[in-house]
């Protein structure tokens, strides 16, 4: 029986050494090691010896597995780093421009574009950029701008809640009303644009991750006029268009009293058209004024100051702007889609 371990095991490794592909070592594999296999025959010759010889031999043929299946791993290690090695090579000299024969020229993102727009027109009104982290803590998100925990505005948002307790992806600039307020006391003029998350179902209007921008004003005695004439002025100024109008309809967002849905005069017809749906007005962003208990929270005192905010969706902003008919196309990397910009 020695003899007969000693040369299965020897011509195991042969034909490993002679398997150069994976098929073939797979066949090696099933021939000696399988239901089957050679392995499978000299355990079941166990029965027929007796039972001293049962005890030299039992060990010896679990070594044998042992050492048939160790040589068998070696050999598919050495195959799999060959094979890693080959792609290498071959891939060594690929070159990257090889599928594009006439240049790219590189150019800013359309959404960089606009970003940038807006920012400057805002710069130009006084105000400072400012900036809000994106994963959040509850309390900047909802709590300190008055949505308490079971608060059903809170549905409006489908957040994307992280596996730290209290812990989300925000879902609108405005909590950088909160950290700016803990960290300034007024007069301020903020301007924060930066990525938002929501987990919505998406089609031609609604992505899971958009850009918004937050507009916040607080001084003594601001009121709502203050906020309509900076949003006339800014519209006024992104559109070029002198006699663009403004409506305001009511708008609930608990951490503004009143609440406003701001809709601008179609800057692409008189009459109505497709962008416009007809209507001669195209739903733009809320905004109101700050809410007492938010301005309170963050230690501004609401007998003394007042102020505004608003926020609006850059994409859908540049898709009005622009006549996209689908925002996943800002991220999609679709060439045809940039070139135009
Ligand atoms: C807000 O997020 C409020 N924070 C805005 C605000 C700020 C109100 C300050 C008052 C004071 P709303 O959920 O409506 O509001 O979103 C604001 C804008 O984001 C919308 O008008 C729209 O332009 C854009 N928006 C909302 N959801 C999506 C989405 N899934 N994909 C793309 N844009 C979206």
């Amino acid at each position: 029986m020695n003899d007969t371990i000693a040369s299965l095991y020897q011509q195991f490794l042969s034909e490993l050494q002679n398997a150069t592909t994976e098929q073939v070592l797979e066949q090696v594999r099933v021939a000696f090691l399988g239901r089957s296999g050679h392995l499978t025959e000299l355990m079941k010759q166990l029965k027929e010896l007796s039972v001293e010889e049962k005890r030299v031999v039992g060990p010896q043929l679990n070594q044998l597995k042992i050492d048939l299946e160790t040589a068998y791993q070696k050999r598919q290690q050495e195959l799999f780093a060959a094979q890693v090695a080959r792609i290498h090579e071959e891939n060594k000299y690929f070159d990257v421009t090889a599928y594009k024969k006439e240049e790219l020229p590189a150019r800013t993102h359309i959404y960089t574009k606009i970003l940038q727009e807006l920012e400057d027109i805002f710069i130009s009104m006084g105000y400072e950029i400012g900036d809000g982290p994106e994963i959040e803590h509850d309390y900047y998100n909802f709590e300190g701008l008055n949505i308490p925990m079971n608060h059903p505005a809170r549905d409006m948002h489908d957040t994307f809640w992280l596996n730290v307790p209290g812990m989300l992806m925000r879902t609108q600039t405005s909590n950088v009303q909160v950290h700016s307020m803990e960290k300034k006391q007024p007069p301020m003029a903020i301007f924060a644009p930066g990525r938002v998350y929501r987990n919505e179902a998406l089609d031609a209007s609604h992505e899971w991750m958009f850009t918004q921008t937050e507009g916040i004003f607080i001084d003594k005695n601001v009121s709502l006029s203050h906020l309509l004439a900076t949003l006339q002025t800014f519209l006024r100024q992104l559109f070029q268009k002198e006699d663009l109008k403004i409506r305001v309809r009511p708008g609930y967002f608990p951490f503004v009293e009143p609440g406003l849905e701001v809709d601008i005069s179609c800057p692409f017809c008189s009459k109505g058209c497709s962008t416009c749906k007809k209507t001669g007005w195209i739903e733009l962003l809320g905004g109101g004024l700050i809410h007492p208990n938010v301005l309170r929270k963050s230690g501004i005192d609401p007998e003394i100051y007042s102020g505004f905010a608003f926020g609006m969706g850059v994409e859908r902003l540049a898709m009005i702007r622009h006549g996209i008919d689908d925002i996943r196309l800002f991220h999609s990397s679709n060439l045809s889609f940039l070139d135009q910009f």
